[in-house]
Parts: structure tokens; C-alpha cells; sequence
């Protein structure tokens, strides 16, 4: 059997960078690729670019097993195992942009090498790995599954949670024959203690699909849910925490201002996409998907009613946004719903300013940059605050002990004591002062 000791990893972001610093960890020789040069210089300079991944960390693998390469300076030739972890956006149109996977596999088409084995990690729809990605290396005129092993192993790691990166989380691999499944499982041992094999990369690219999408499903149908309390006077966080209490058959998701990320708001028009093709509509991610993405038009919505309510218009009113990455303790901003709550605020005539002990700049959807400010300077200069993110690193007694006005999307406020409407929270509307109760509707 192949021993494979020599692994190179193609993209260098939240997934190729632990990636290669644990195959370096676990004794591998590791070389690291990314098309972006700046990141390279990054990184040789000892500094990571990600949340997990501490600057230490990334230095003494630097001193050990690793290397780091633009692709210009790459020897892929010279490793048994390749995984590729490049991004998969989608358009504007929602769709699959296969950009990067197909640019991956050009550059592999001009560097496979006979008894390699490559393994793709981005996340996709079925039949990427056996379809355009193998097409185009096989243009190299090796064969796969004859001249090269080819299989798909997703990603499970969620940034900002160490726990989803340790060794005890399975890892999924389909290969496109039983010896490359072997290979790639034997391979991935090195860093984790349970890999499950598949039949096949596609129905490992689906069962990596239904995991997020799953997410996004049940993500959506707390927002509506949430839109239903406010309406109906009820309190969407109190009747989560108690479902919650149930062991058995109940899972608890959040509700909140939207959904962000590389994975959430994107991975399931992969599959919906790839579904048409079967003459098949997705019909729970397009309903999803329509709900998640009208999430931060109602916090919009959430902040004219508090302004309303002290007599105000959003039109000309400075509105404080606490939280821009697109979820807790990260600095990953992208796709953040803060994009879209901001610029909708924006438009409507609002002035808009930030704090972000985790971001420094931030552009809103309409493609305008600001700079964050310190949380005391924009509590002061706020008519009304909006919670989009709840990092652990605010200082949310400062907050909820100065500020007049609130709009609390993710229930920040939760064990904060408050003044009567000073704080309206998505899902279960005004903090109550003692009398409050009898000012709700009763049920119709
Ligand atoms: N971020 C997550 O939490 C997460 C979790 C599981 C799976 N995934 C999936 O993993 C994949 C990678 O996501 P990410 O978050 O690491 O992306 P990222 O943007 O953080 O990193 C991708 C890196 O790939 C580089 N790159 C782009 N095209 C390249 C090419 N042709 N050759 C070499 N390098 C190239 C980029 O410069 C960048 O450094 C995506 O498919 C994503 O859906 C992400």
C-alpha cells in the first residue's frame, strides 16, 4: 500500500490553513498553496489571518514541517496527496460560481503527476468532484482512478468554535473507487480519530449539503417563528429555552438578524441549482432562503418602530450597530446580514456608524466602507443601538447601563436589567417593567 507522507494543500483560508498545520502537526510534510500572494507574505511573516489559528501556532509549524508557496513557486508535483480548499461563492443570481474549483483543477491538470492522490474539500454540489473537476485534470491526459486517486472529503470545522476542530470530529470521504477512499481515509487518520468512508464523492458532496442545509431549514423556521411571537405578544426566546428543555427529539437554533458566512447562505443554492437539473425544485431552500433573506429588512423595520416610538423617523437619526461579523467572536464579516441591516438603514436616511472589537472596516451592502468606533464614543452619540452580533469581548453591561434605546436581534439583552422599552428584542418585543405584562394582547 502507498504510504503518503508528503501532502500539499491548495487554498490557505479558514479551511487549507488548519488543514495543513495539522497534517504538519502530525509529523506530514506540508506545502501549503494559495493563488494570493499577499496571503502568502502573510503568512511567511507569522501571521495568521484567521480566528483559530494563533499566531504561534502558525510560526512554529512555519519552523517545522511546513511551507508556505504562491502557486508560481509551487512543487505539487512532489507530494503524494493534494486537498484543495478553495472558496465556492455564489453570483449575484444566486448560482454556483465553480470559479475557483475549476481554477484549482487547471492548475493541477499542468502539475498531476502519476500516483497522486487528490482530494477535494471545498464544498459543492453532487458530481463536482467526478464531473468538471476531474474532467478538466484528466485534460492532463492522466486518468483518474488509473493513473491518480480522486475522492471528496468535506469540511465539518465551524470558526470560532475549537471544539468542531479537534480530532474527535469524524471526517466524511468518498472516493471514486475503494482503494482512493482507503487512501484519502488512511491520510486523513493522521488528524482525526474517525473517518467514515462513502460510496462515492457525490454522496459525500450531498451529506456535507444536507448538514448546512439542514441549518439554514431550521434557522429559517425560528426567524418565522419569531415574526409570529412579535405579533402574537409572546416571548420567541423564552419558548425556545423551553422546548429546549425536552432530551429527546428537539434541537435548538436561534433566531436572528439573517444569516452569514461562507457556508449557511450559500451552500444550498449549490444543491438547488443542481437540483433543476433533475427537473427537481428544492422547494424548503428556496423557502429558506427567502426567509433568512428578508431577516435583516425587518431588523430595519424593528428599528423604525423603536424610533417611533420616542417620536422619532429613522430619516436623519444616528444609529449605532454593535456587531458586523457575520457571527460571534470571529472577525469573518463575510456576507454578513450587517451588510444589509446597514444599508437599509442607510437608505432610509438614517447615519449609520459601528463597533466591532473583532472588525475594523466594514462595507455595507451598497458598497459603502466605514470605520468602527469605540463602543462608549457610539453609545453616546446613538439615538438608537442595534445588536446584530453578540460577541463575548462588548461590554454589554456598559451597554444596556447607558443606553437609551435598543433594538436586540440576537437576545443580548437576556439577564441585563432593563427599563421599561428600552430595549426591543426581535422575536418577543419591549422589555417590560413590572406592570408590562397586562399591556400585552391577549391571545385572539
Ligand atoms: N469557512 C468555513 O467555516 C467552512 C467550513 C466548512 C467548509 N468550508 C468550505 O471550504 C471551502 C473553502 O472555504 P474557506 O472558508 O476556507 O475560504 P477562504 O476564502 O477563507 O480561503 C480560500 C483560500 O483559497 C485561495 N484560493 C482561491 N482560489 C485559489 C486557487 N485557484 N488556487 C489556490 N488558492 C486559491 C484564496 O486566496 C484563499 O486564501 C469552501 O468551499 C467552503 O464552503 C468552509
Amino acid at each position: 500500500m502507498t504510504i503518503d507522507s508528503r501532502v500539499a494543500v491548495v487554498g490557505l483560508g479558514y479551511v487549507g490553513l488548519p488543514l495543513a498545520i495539522a497534517f504538519a502537526e502530525a509529523g506530514l510534510d506540508v506545502e501549503g498553496i494559495d493563488v494570493s500572494e499577499a496571503r502568502i507574505a502573510t503568512l511567511r511573516a507569522g501571521r495568521s489571518p484567521i480566528d483559530d489559528i494563533t499566531d504561534d501556532r502558525l510560526q512554529s509549524a512555519l519552523s517545522g514541517r511546513l511551507r508556505v508557496e504562491t502557486q508560481a513557486e509551487a512543487r505539487v508535483g512532489e507530494a503524494d496527496a493534494v486537498f484543495v480548499c478553495v472558496p465556492t461563492p455564489i453570483n449575484t443570481t444566486k448560482d454556483p460560481d465553480l470559479g475557483p474549483v475549476l481554477a484549482a483543477a487547471g492548475f493541477l491538470r499542468d502539475h498531476v503527476r502519476s500516483g497522486q492522490l487528490l482530494v477535494l474539500q471545498s464544498t459543492t454540489y453532487p458530481g463536482t468532484t467526478m464531473g468538471p473537476f476531474r474532467e478538466i485534470v484528466e485534460e492532463s491526459g492522466l486518468s483518474a482512478g488509473g493513473d491518480f486517486d480522486l475522492a471528496y472529503a468535506p469540511e465539518r470545522v465551524n470558526p470560532g468554535d475549537p471544539a468542531s476542530a479537534a480530532r474527535d470530529v469524524p471526517r466524511l470521504v468518498g472516493g471514486m473507487t475503494p482503494a482512493a477512499t482507503t487512501r484519502a481515509a488512511t491520510l486523513l487518520s493522521h488528524i482525526n480519530d474517525r473517518v467514515v468512508p462513502l460510496s462515492s464523492p457525490d454522496a459525500a458532496e450531498m451529506a456535507k449539503l444536507l448538514e448546512n442545509i439542514f441549518r439554514n431549514v431550521n434557522i429559517a423556521f425560528v426567524n418565522q417563528l419569531a415574526l409570529l411571537c412579535e405579533r402574537m405578544g409572546l416571548d420567541v426566546w423564552e419558548v425556545i429555552d423551553a422546548a429546549a428543555t425536552k432530551p429527546f427529539g428537539f434541537m435548538r437554533f436561534t433566531p436572528g438578524p439573517g444569516v452569514g458566512g461562507h457556508c449557511i447562505p450559500v451552500d444550498p443554492y449549490y444543491l438547488s441549482w443542481r437540483a433543476r437539473e433533475f427537473d427537481f425544485v428544492d422547494r424548503f431552500i428556496e423557502l429558506a432562503g427567502d426567509i433568512n433573506l428578508a431577516m435583516p429588512r425587518h431588523v430595519v423595520d424593528l428599528v423604525a418602530e423603536a424610533l417611533n416610538d420616542r417620536g422619532l423617523a429613522i430619516r436623519g437619526a444616528n444609529v449605532g450597530v454593535v456587531g458586523v461579523a457575520f457571527k460571534p467572536n470571529v472577525q469573518d464579516d463575510r456576507n454578513s446580514p450587517a451588510a444589509a441591516v446597514i444599508a437599509g438603514i442607510a437608505e432610509r436616511g438614517g447615519e449609520v456608524r459601528f463597533h466591532d472589537p473583532h472588525v475594523p472596516t466594514f462595507r455595507d451592502a451598497d458598497g459603502v466602507v466605514r470605520d468602527g468606533v469605540d463602543l462608549a464614543s457610539l453609545v453616546d452619540w446613538a439615538e438608537v443601538i442595534v445588536v446584530v452580533t453578540d460577541h463575548r469581548a462588548v461590554d454589554w453591561v456598559g451597554l444596556y447601563d447607558s443606553a437609551q434605546l435598543v433594538v436586540d436581534t440576537v437576545n443580548s439583552s437576556d439577564g441585563h436589567e432593563l427599563t421599561d422599552r428600552q430595549v426591543l428584542r426581535l422575536g418577543a418585543g419591549w422589555s417590560a417593567g413590572p406592570h408590562a405584562m397586562s399591556e400585552r394582547p391577549a391571545s385572539r
